[in-house]
């Protein structure tokens, strides 16, 4: 959490660190990815059969090294809007007798030469964990817990039996499962009501809770701030217990750079609208505090422009420094809501929409990469309050609810303390125009400096060229640390706790 004092712009910023203010746990999981059968993120993006960069199972080599270096915990599969007419079983068995469909969200031709299987293995390699959407478009619940069942069960039943028989032995034991995916929208196939969706959601998650009471399962939210998500969150979150994590998904995006970076805090505020309403279903449906709150799972999030770059097109943004700033404005907003998060997944992992890029010949880390990779690798444990004093960017926002109802400093600040007491503070100057000297109190001997930035707002990644890259250095923690402007800087010391 980070408290804003607003002062006046010729005064000094200061940010207030101190790491015994500790607020909650940081889930690991929200640093967790998303492949779908969308443009090329299966096929040719994890999935890329006869490349020399693939291995014996066609997976890309250069894409699992990046996964493992982004640490990523979870990857959620296999859709996004394609899963609203998957059937899964079209996805398993000899692969030559596997149906070729028509695909209807991305107006494509699925292969179903990557399924169930072939996703848990590819997860075993990267050493990540599987979350799976069920299909409730045109799916039914017999075929949703029959997915179940060829997932996880270790009893002697039929599809537990199929599994077996297509050479999978054991469980795969999936723990997380989401009710549908974005149900409310009119580009869904079945989009439905949230009476309809409130009915069905509940009576899936109780006949799947039977089948495996291991399990979590995933309420299909909105954004947090619409009608859809107080009427879902008063219906299903009941005493009965069925929902453990409430999604929500957003997408920011503005050419301006400043409404671009400002953007993801409508998320922030999106986050606790939900958690609003969850309390409230939990106050009215009498629900005894014995029963523990859902956490958010924001599983999908990112900057993305679907004119710019549509879905049917393949979505392959071209992210620019901007759009890393705003990235890390979004990642501060999830250790700042720490306390909420239960998961978080960025849309997609690789190709689409996706801070990694394949060629035929290698990988492209786009500039979105950076901050992911930062954030992953420094911010877990705990978050840890911080006071944040600065002056405020008053312009436009994007969307224009956001000025009102949240503040836009010009610095946007989280920190987090890890378990080697070392701890991480990210700074993002969203100013494309001014460095700011800042003043540091808690900061303590020499700090690491980690900065992520660029000659301009505007330039990208590309092959052969990557502009925006990390840059390590040192602080000698004297006077006050100036940030330079369009940066993502962390800074990092021991803390004398
Ligand atoms: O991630 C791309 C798409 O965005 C997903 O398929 C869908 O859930 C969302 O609308």
């Amino acid at each position: 959490m980070t408290t804003f004092t607003k002062i006046s712009e010729d005064e000094r910023p200061t940010i207030t660190v101190d790491a015994r203010n500790v607020i909650s746990r940081i889930s690991d999981y929200t640093y967790g990815g998303f492949t779908e059968h969308m443009g090329r993120c299966i096929y040719g993006g994890i999935y890329d059969p006869g490349n020399p960069l693939s291995d014996e199972n066609g997976f890309r080599k250069d894409v699992i090294e990046a996964m493992q270096d982004l640490k990523v915990p979870v990857v959620r599969y296999p859709g996004g809007n394609f899963v609203a007419t998957y059937h899964w079983m079209d996805g398993v068995g000899p692969r030559d007798q596997r149906p070729k469909r028509p695909e209807l969200a991305w107006q494509g031709i699925e292969t179903n030469q990557f399924g169930t299987d072939e996703f848990m293995k590819w997860c075993k390699i990267v050493g990540t964990e599987p979350y799976l959407c069920l299909n409730m478009g045109t799916g039914t619940l017999d075929e949703a817990l029959a997915w179940l069942e060829y997932c996880n069960g270790a009893k002697d039943t039929h599809y537990a039996n199929l599994r077996r028989a297509n050479g999978h032995p054991a469980p795969y034991a999936v723990k997380y499962w989401a009710l549908g995916n974005e149900v409310y929208g009119p580009w869904q196939i079945e989009q439905t009501t949230p009476q309809s969706y409130s009915h069905k959601a509940h009576q899936w998650a109780k006949a799947l809770k039977l089948l495996d009471p291991s399990i979590q399962l995933i309420l299909c939210g909105e954004s947090g701030f619409s009608s859809w998500d107080a009427h879902v969150t008063r219906a299903c979150i009941t005493p009965a217990n069925l929902i453990d994590m409430y999604s929500i998904h957003l997408y920011t995006s503005s050419d301006n750079h400043l409404e671009n970076v400002t953007a993801p805090l409508a998320a922030e505020r999106g986050i606790q609208m939900a958690v609003s309403l969850i309390d409230l279903a939990r106050i009215e449906n009498s629900i005894p505090p014995s029963i523990p709150r859902p956490k958010i799972c924001f599983d999908e999030w990112n900057v993305w422009d679907m004119f710019r770059s549509p879905g049917e097109a393949g979505a392959e943004e071209k992210y620019t420094l901007s759009d890393a700033l705003a990235v890390s404005v979004w990642l501060n907003v999830f250790v700042r809501q720490a306390r909420y998060i239960g998961m978080a997944n960025v849309a997609q992992s690789v190709n689409v929409i996706s801070p990694l890029m394949t060629t035929k010949d290698g990988i492209v880390k786009q500039t979105t990469w950076w901050p992911l990779w930062l954030f992953s690798r420094f911010m877990r444990g705990k978050t840890i309050g911080v006071n944040l004093r600065c002056g405020e960017y008053e312009g436009g926002t994007k969307p224009g609810w956001i000025r009102g109802a949240v503040d836009t400093p010009w610095l946007d600040v989280s920190a987090a303390v890890g378990k080697d007491g070392v701890v991480s503070l990210a700074v993002v100057n969203i100013c494309g125009e001014r460095d700011r000297e800042v003043v540091v109190e808690g900061m303590r001997g020499v700090a690491e400096v980690w900065e992520v930035s660029g000659r301009e707002v505007g330039v990208t990644n590309v092959e052969g060229m990557e502009e925006v890259k990390v840059r390590e250095g040192r602080w000698d923690g004297k006077g006050a640390y100036t940030f330079p402007r369009h940066s993502l800087t962390m800074l990092r010391w021991k803390a004398d706790v």
